[in-house]
């Protein structure tokens, strides 16, 4: 068999291009199989009905609330985080009741999955905090270390609000192949969005005057 040379003389591999071995493929007696992907990541989101029948008053009690007590520095930059036990406050009880009916029936949802090994009656919501996030706030890229879920309630959108942008753990070693390394969510008020805790994200700027408002929270395994 004649071999194409190099500029040196050497043989050169007969390698056939990608489209060629395509093209020959369907003369030949190669099966292709559908792909299968492996490990999604799970994201849920739930959506409270009744939400607007205490928005505005919880709203209210935030307010009054973060006008007592300092913000806390975590992931936000910009903003007011109030501190991840302020849901203990008794006044706040009535949203409490709301809320928690909410997060764990959507956990619950979560975890009704034959991929997922953890019972409801297992987790319990660890802690919980909310963010008024001010023009030109941000929340920057974190994960929730020693949960197993995390989410957050959308309180208060803004026009053209920030999106909370996932990313994919290995995001890194996928760019070298793959286009798709993050995906971004759009808050709605009401809505509940729930994810695994060790899942990067952000929140990224609000270029809107107005606040945006958002409650988080994370869901620990009972021992
Ligand atoms: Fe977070």
């Amino acid at each position: 068999m004649e071999y194409e040379k190099d500029s040196r003389g050497r043989p050169l591999p007969n390698i056939p291009l990608p489209n060629e071995i395509k093209d020959a493929s369907k003369q030949m007696s190669i099966k292709l199989y559908p792909p299968e992907y492996l490990f999604p990541t799970k994201i849920l989101t739930s959506c409270d009905g009744d939400f607007n029948s205490y928005r505005d008053d919880m709203i209210k009690w935030m307010v009054d609330y973060s006008n007592k007590n300092e913000t806390v520095g975590k992931s936000n930059l910009g903003g007011y985080q109030s501190p991840d036990n302020f849901y203990l406050e008794e006044s706040f009880a009535p949203f409490m009741n709301r809320i928690s009916d909410h997060i764990m029936s959507t956990v619950a949802d979560y975890v009704d999955d034959k991929n997922i090994h953890v019972d409801a009656d297992q987790l319990k919501l660890c802690n919980m905090w909310f963010n008024f996030n001010y023009k030109d706030s941000y929340n920057v890229t974190h994960t929730h270390p020693g949960c197993v879920l995390a989410g957050v309630l959308w309180v208060q959108s803004v026009e053209e609000s920030p999106h909370i942008m996932f990313e994919a753990c290995d995001c890194f070693a996928r760019a070298a192949l793959e286009r798709i390394t993050h995906e971004s969510f759009e808050p709605k008020e009401g809505f509940i969005c729930l994810f695994p805790a060790h899942m990067p994200h952000r929140v990224d700027i609000n270029h809107s005057e107005h606040t945006r408002i958002s409650i988080s929270f994370n869901i620990v395994q009972q021992t």
